[in-house]
Parts: structure tokens; C-alpha cells; sequence
């Protein structure tokens, strides 16, 4: 069976985690294929929430084995705090979740790295997660990284200690004050002594090679679910670099980051918000800073899952969300949220960029706030509520009107439309 894939269209929090939730019953294998801990996935079920950072959002099915592929970086403190939180729920992640062996680590002076690299950026800064990423994934590009298959391997305190220094020695360039950065609101000294005690517990994981292991699924016809992180406009090759994270958010991501040939990926789910949200700098074309901004913010809740901060706001970017759909060959859509827009009288989307006094709906190279006018149509809202709606044919015309004319300009069916964060607030069209 070939592998289908579930990602976010926009800049991330798309609502990714609640749907890998809602579809896994039909999975045997939910797989995480890159990034790291910057991701916070949301799921909601019974009163009960959980926000997933590391591991994969099948988890909480009785059935689904949850592989953290080649392409992902671990935090071990991290994955630590995952597992306690989890822990009031039973669910044994030791026997659920597999890691693969040739996953990066995130080292404690990768924060420290990233914090430095940040602060030297001074008004250009990325407003990164500060979780180590760039820094993680520039030593595996590098090839100085140190993989979960190292820590049996008896040099693991050697390659440990030389990256340390080689790691100290460049923030000292940047900062001469960078040892005193706290990193999880501790010093470095005891927060290394902690995450260096936290390698333990990936020895308690099977270590497995996860390549060999989704390819046996895929003879076996078993049916696998790679699970995106971040968002298309966050991927290092096409979005609005430089402000993006460090890997391939886009589907392509899952053939390096499971090892899958390209032929066995099958469907590829695409999630988008009935609006825009970015955490973090960068251009973001339809931002709103004014009331409305701040009405979608607070409707929806827009702070971040692993940071807190609260997301900038803005209209629906179709060109931005057809560039998407174009990148990643998406072949469904789901649509996230609309819940939050009820109650605008009207709702804008921007369906092309003014550039230069020219009209297009292309994404430009240089994707600056100043250089793009986005050009909206505005069409009639709906004042009712969707808390209890459970069927598309219920929902208001205006709605109905509105998702049906951004699947024709998309031109991908949109076949699921959300309208809350608890699992049941899904409607399947
Ligand atoms: P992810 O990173 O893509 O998994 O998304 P996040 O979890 O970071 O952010 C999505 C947020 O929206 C979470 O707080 C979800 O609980 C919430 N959410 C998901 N779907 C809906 C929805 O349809 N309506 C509302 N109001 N909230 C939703
Ligand atoms: P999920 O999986 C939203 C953003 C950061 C920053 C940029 C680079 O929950 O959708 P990094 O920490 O990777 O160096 O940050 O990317 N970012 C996210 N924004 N959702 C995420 O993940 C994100 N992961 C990173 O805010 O602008
Ligand atoms: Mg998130």
C-alpha cells in the first residue's frame, strides 16, 4: 500500500496534529519524517489536551505503531517532558514508538547556538523556537552531526565532547557571554547534566532502521501516514527564506526524511486554516494589524503550542495556498478553523498580488510585506455558531459558498472541514 502523506499548507499550526488524530484509526503506522521540537501539535478528546512536540500524533490510537524517522532531530529533555505529560493516559510510548537510528540529536549547545545566532541577527532575526534546530540540522548537513545510533557506540563521549567545543568556540565568536543563555530556564551546566542523564531514555526505545521498517509496511500492505511539521511556507527551499525553519516541510521531505521512493507516496492530504497565522518574523502578505487582526487572534486562540507567542493574523492567501498545493502534488484538502470566522460580517481572501502595479498569483522570489498589495475579494460572512454542527449540508450557505469557491480557485477538492479542536468537531464531506 503506498504511503500517504498529511501537511500543512501555510506557516505551520495549520491544525495538522487534531487531523493525524482524527485519521489514524485507518492507519497502522503514523510516521514523523522531519523537524523537531519547534513543532507543537495540538489534539483534543475527551476534555483532555495534549500538545505533541516529538512524537507522532497516532499515538493516542490503541492500534498505530509511531515511527520518528532519519529525516526528524531529537531532544531527549524534550521527548522526556512529552512522555511525563502522556504518562496519566497509560499509553505505553515504549512499546508504540519507534526512533530511527540515523536521527540527528539536538545537543545542549545547539541552543545555545541557536540563541547566539539569533541575537546576532539583531532586526533580521528569524524568531526562531530557540529549540536547537538550525543548528542541529547545520551539523548534519555538515557532517558533524551525532545520530541516535551513536549514543551505544563506545566513541559517543568523545564525538559528544568534540562537538561541545567545536560548538562553544563558534558562539564564543558571536557572544563572549553566551554560557550564561539559559536553556529551559536552567544554566547550562545543569541543564546538559539532565539531558545527558535523558539519553538513557532513548535506549529504552526500540532503535530501529526505520527506512527497512515503513518499506517492510509498504509490502505488507499496510497502510502508513507521514506526519508533517511546520508549514510549505516555513520548507528551507521554498518558503519565504530566510525567514523558515531548517528542513523540507514539503512532501518531497518524505521521500529523504523515511527513505520512501517517490512511487510508493500516495495521497497527500493538505491542511490549510480558513485564514492566515504566522509565529515569528518574515513576510506574511495578508497580515492584519488592526482590530480584525486582533479579533482572529483571540477568536482563535492564536498563541503558540510550543512557545506561547501570539500568532500574527491575517486573511486566507491564495496564491500563497496555491503555490502550496502545487509543491507538495496535494490531492485533498482539509480545511481548519472555519468555526473562528463566524460572526465577521464579511470575510476577505486575497486571491492575487499587486507587484510592482502588476496583477499575478504567483509567489514572487522576494517575498517582501513592501514590494506585495495583496488584492482581496470580499465575500458575505455567517453569524452562527458550528459548535454543534456535524454535517456539511448543515453548515450556513455562506460558509458552503465560501469553501466551495476556494476549492474551485484551488482547483483540489476540499473533502473535510473542521470547526473546533476537539477530535468530533470534524465534518467529512
Ligand atoms: P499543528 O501544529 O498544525 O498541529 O497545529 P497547532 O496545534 O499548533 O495549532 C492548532 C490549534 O488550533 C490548536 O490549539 C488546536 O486545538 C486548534 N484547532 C484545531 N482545529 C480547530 C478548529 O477547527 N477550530 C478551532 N477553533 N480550533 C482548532
Ligand atoms: P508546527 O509543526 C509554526 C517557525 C518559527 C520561526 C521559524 C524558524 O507546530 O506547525 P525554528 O525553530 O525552526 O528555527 O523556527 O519557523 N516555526 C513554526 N511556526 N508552527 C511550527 O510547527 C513551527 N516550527 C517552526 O516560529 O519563525
Ligand atoms: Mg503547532
Amino acid at each position: 500500500m503506498k504511503i500517504d502523506i498529511l501537511l500543512g499548507l501555510q506557516w505551520g499550526d495549520e491544525g495538522k496534529g487534531k487531523i493525524v488524530d482524527v485519521l489514524t484509526p485507518d492507519y497502522d503506522v503514523v510516521a514523523r519524517f522531519q523537524g523537531g521540537p519547534n513543532a507543537g501539535h495540538t489534539i483534543e478528546f475527551e476534555n483532555k489536551k495534549f500538545v505533541l512536540h516529538t512524537i507522532p500524533s497516532g499515538i493516542f490510537n490503541p492500534k498505530s505503531i509511531n515511527v520518528i524517522g532519519n529525516g526528524v532531530i531529537i531532544d531527549p529533555f524534550i521527548l522526556d517532558k512529552e512522555i511525563e505529560d502522556i504518562k496519566p493516559t497509560g499509553i505505553d510510548i515504549k512499546k508504540k514508538v519507534l526512533l530511527s537510528r540515523k536521527a540527528h540529536l539536538i545537543l545542549p549547545t545547539h541552543r545555545l547556538l541557536d540563541a547566539v545566532y539569533e541575537k546576532a541577527k539583531g532586526d533580521r532575526k528569524i524568531g526562531s523556537t530557540l529549540k536547537g534546530i538550525g543548528p542541529a540540522y547545520t551539523d548534519k548537513i555538515s557532517r558533524n552531526g551525532i545520530r541516535v545510533g551513536d549514543i551505544d557506540n563506545p566513541n559517543f563521549t568523545e564525538k559528544y565532547q568534540e562537538a561541545r567545543e567545536r560548538h562553544f568556540k563558534l558562539a564564543s565568536m558571536y557572544d563572549p557571554e553566551f554560557i550564561q543563555t539559559k536553556i529551559e530556564g536552567l544554566g547550562f551546566e545543569e541543564y546538559e547534566s539532565i539531558w545527558l542523564k535523558k539519553l538513557d531514555l532513548l535506549r529504552e526505545f526500540e532503535r530501529i532502521d526505520s527506512e527497512y521498517f515503513i518499506h517492510q509496511a509498504v509490502l505488507e500492505n499496510k497502510k502508513v501516514l507521514a506526519e508533517g511539521a511546520q508549514g510549505t511556507m516555513l520548507d528551507i527551499d521554498f518558503g519565504s527564506y530566510p525567514f523558515v525553519t531548517s528542513s523540507n516541510t514539503t512532501s518531497a521531505g518524505v521521500c529523504n526524511g523515511l527513505g520512501v521512493a517517490p512511487g510508493n507516496v500516495g495521497k497527500v492530504f493538505g491542511i490549510f486554516k480558513a485564514y492566515c497565522t504566522r509565529v515569528g518574523s518574515g513576510p506574511f502578505p495578508t497580515e492584519l494589524m488592526d482590530a480584525t487582526g486582533e479579533e482572529l487572534r483571540k477568536k482563535g486562540q492564536e498563541f503558540g503550542a510550543t512557545t506561547g507567542r501570539p500568532r500574527r493574523c491575517g486573511w486566507l492567501d491564495l496564491p500563497a495556498l496555491k503555490y502550496a498545493v502545487m509543491i507538495n502534488g496535494v490531492t485533498e484538502l482539509k480545511m481548519m478553523k472555519v468555526d473562528v470566522l463566524s460572526g465577521f460580517k464579511e470575510i476577505k481572501v486575497a486571491t492575487h498580488y499587486k507587484i510592482n502595479g502588476k496583477l499575478t498569483d504567483h509567489v514572487p522570489y522576494e517575498c517582501s510585506d513592501e514590494n506585495i498589495e495583496p488584492v482581496y475579494k470580499t465575500v458575505p460572512g455567517w453569524e452562527e455558531n458550528l459548535e454543534n454542527v456535524y454535517t456539511f449540508d448543515d453548515l450556513p450557505q455562506s460558509l458552503k459558498d465560501y469553501i466551495l469557491f476556494i476549492e474551485k480557485e484551488v482547483g483540489v477538492p476540499i473533502n473535510l472541514v473542521s470547526v473546533g479542536p476537539d477530535r468530533k468537531q470534524t465534518l467529512m464531506r
